[in-house]
């Protein structure tokens, strides 16, 4: 560990949107005055068809934690993220697209992303999608996603985009929770040089779902598909035929503005539900200060739309802020280690956002890939996702910002819609493994885990909470408003009760520790142990199965599972692999156990609780420090899985 703190350069500073001054006194008047400052910010910032005339309208009291913003105002996301920037900036790039294949890129300015959301508004219009309907987007990272999402929110449909790393049985899931009227997916995904049949997979979900599910297919890579008349249409096909001219859709600023399906600690993922106005808003604004965007930047996200990354820091914040965005549809390790390097040297790259994970993987690489790229353009650089351990971070502070660039290390959930607490890169230094302090108007509280009250000391250690409502907070889980108070406002009344654990220092700095409950991070992405459990049971060897992260130098986390087979069934190598194959088929690949571990039986209390403590212990390989294991209803289980685990070794 490293308590040093690195002092923003006098050049960071200089151009900053924000200093150290106008920090503190913009975060006291946003605590002070929430609907002053951020009734003037929503009025700077977007367009309104109807002003608003309340600010915010929010409470977490439980059990009727209602939450709603800008109520009586009217907007339009997609005019705002497009229409409005034509007047200025029709022929600046919008969409920076880089293709997996590094020969390949498209430029798509602010004119022709006007003209393809239109058209793509109107192929949807079309189908019959109206306001209010659900649609879902399953597709590779290519200008025809941001075109799918605008387009939704152009004429009022709630996107749900399922990354394309999930599997059928996911996809069909995510569709028919949310009774979707409509899918879009395109025939292949290239990744570092493979495709993913993304068609054959949606074939495959749909036969799970509604017949009158309609598939519009995005022709990519031309890769063979089978094709279901009066089902499938070709949208590019389509595009051309329709009128470039659409308009925009009235919409209340709480009118939901997409579905994102997240991991929870328990059952299956949950549909968060952003609206429009104050997500919009939350999302420009953080865009713009964390990563000190300023007009003509190029600025580039690595995530994926699948994820909320994509969605608040590829499309629409930076879309709002009329920046060019850059998309790339590859992986960082092809056709070498030096890809994201080499896209931001050909790309004049400003601002980097990327995960831990990735850096990882990098540093692995040897820093020669680094250096063969001219980095001289960058001038911030960012990570998110998961805790960035201070190897990493001082890693990439020396080998790709030469020390001298910011590090935002932004910490946030898709609950949020944006970032929470981050740095901002002209006002607040940095400590490396520290998301250093909160963003405006937003006031996190420790609370001790055992009493369930907040600690008012400066230094403090628990569990994350928020005390007050922001604007890009979800509104509520679809469909199950009560599954969206009874996880996150009912087991601290009063506070929003994020899941994370974290430490405050003497200097009001957050340090997250990670997830505290049963959630898992792996290579920044949200797995919940309970749908591995649940994918690992529905195998007809498997009686019972437990699952638990553990510590892996790569991804953060791995899965570890403990695996019961059923009377007769026995442990094999090739059953292994038949399981770790079985969640990936279930799940996506990124499910799949890293270390699948039989358990001839699993630790459990005598009411049948299993003791996970006791398994995420034996996982890490410390044996010594089981903690009490006298309440088991049959502490030799305890001895055997510790046999199994060194037998592993
Ligand atoms: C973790 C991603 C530490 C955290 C935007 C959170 C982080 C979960 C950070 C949300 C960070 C995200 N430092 N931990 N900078 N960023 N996390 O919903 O555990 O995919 O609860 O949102 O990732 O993951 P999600």
């Amino acid at each position: 560990m490293t308590d040093k703190t690195y002092e923003p350069a006098a050049e960071t500073v200089a151009r900053a949107h924000v200093n150290a001054a106008q920090y503190e006194e913009m975060y006291a008047r946003s605590i002070k005055d929430p609907d002053g400052f951020w009734g003037d910010e929503a009025r700077a910032r977007l367009d309104w068809i109807k002003p608003f005339t309340k600010v915010r309208n929010a409470t977490f009291a439980h059990p009727d934690v209602s939450i709603r913003w800008f109520e009586d105002g009217a907007l339009n996301v997609c005019a705002n993220c497009v229409d409005r920037h034509l007047a200025t900036r029709a022929d600046q790039t919008a969409i920076l697209w880089e293709s997996d294949d590094p020969a390949v890129d498209a430029k798509i300015t602010y004119r022709q992303l006007h003209e393809k959301v239109c058209r793509m508004a109107n192929v949807l219009k079309g189908q019959g999608v109206v306001k209010g309907d659900r649609v879902v987007l399953y597709l590779p990272m290519i200008p025809e996603a941001a075109y799918a999402m605008l387009a939704c929110a152009r004429i009022g449909a709630i996107h749900s985009v399922v990354f394309a790393g999930f599997s059928p049985d996911a996809l069909a899931n995510r569709i028919n929770d949310s009774a979707a009227k409509l899918l879009i997916t395109a025939d292949e995904a290239p990744r570092g040089g493979r495709r993913t049949a993304l068609k054959a997979n949606a074939d495959e979900a749909l036969l799970h779902c509604s017949d009158k599910v309609k598939c519009l297919v995005v022709k990519h890579t031309g890769g063979q598909t089978t094709w279901v008349d009066g089902r499938d249409v070709d949208v590019k096909a389509e595009m051309a035929k329709v009128s470039a001219d659409c308009p925009v859709e009235e919409m209340n600023a709480e009118d939901p503005l997409f579905i994102l399906y997240t991991s929870g600690s328990t059952g299956r993922p949950k549909g968060v539900v952003h609206t429009t106005g104050g997500y919009l808003l939350h999302a420009a604004m953080t865009h713009q200060l964390v990563f000190d965007y300023h007009d003509g930047d190029v600025y580039w996200c690595t995530a994926d739309v699948g994820w909320v990354t994509g969605h608040s820091y590829i499309v629409y914040g930076p879309l709002a802020n009329g920046a060019t965005t850059l998309m790339f549809e590859g992986v960082p390790t092809y056709p070498d280690a030096s890809r994201f390097w080499r896209v931001c040297e050909k790309h004049k790259v400003n601002q980097f956002y990327t995960a831990p994970t990735a850096i990882r993987a990098l540093m692995g690489q040897g820093e020669e890939f680094v250096e063969a790229a001219d980095l001289s353009s960058l001038r911030l650089l960012g990570s998110v996702g998961e805790p960035i351990n201070p190897e990493a971070w001082l890693w990439y502070n020396r080998v790709v910002g030469k020390e001298r660039l910011p590090i935002v290390d932004t910490w946030w959930q898709t609950e949020n819609g944006g970032i929470l607490i981050s740095a901002l890169p002209g006002a607040i230094a940095t400590k490396p493994g520290s998301a250093t302090r909160p963003f405006f108007g937003v006031e996190p509280a420790v609370v001790d885990p055992q009493t369930g009250k907040e600690i008012e000391t400066v230094e403090a250690e628990g569990v994350l909470c928020m005390k007050n409502a922001w604007p890009g907070m979800f509104r509520t889980v679809y469909g199950d408003h009560d599954r969206y108070v009874s996880t996150y406002f009912s087991d601290f009344k009063g506070y929003y009760f994020s899941g994370d654990g974290c430490r405050r220092d003497q200097d009001g700095y957050y340090w997250i520790t990670g997830r505290v409950d049963d959630v898992i991070n792996v290579s920044g992405h949200r797995m919940g142990t309970a749908e591995v459990e649940s994918a690992l049971v529905a195998h007809p060897k498997v009686a019972e199965a437990a699952v638990v992260g553990y510590p892996h130098d790569l991804k953060g986390q791995g899965i570890y599972a403990y695996v019961t087979l059923m009377a007769g069934d026995e442990p094999s190598d090739e059953l292994r692999k038949e399981l770790s194959d079985w969640v990936r088929k279930e799940i996506g690949p990124i499910a799949k156990p890293d270390l699948l571990q039989w358990a001839p039986g699993l630790p459990k209390t005598r009411s049948g609780k299993i003791m996970r403590r006791i398994l995420r212990k034996i996982a890490e390989n410390e044996h010594e420090s089981l903690g009490d294991i006298s309440t088991l209803a049959d502490p030799s289980v305890v001895e055997d899985l510790i046999e199994n685990r060194k037998n592993r070794d």
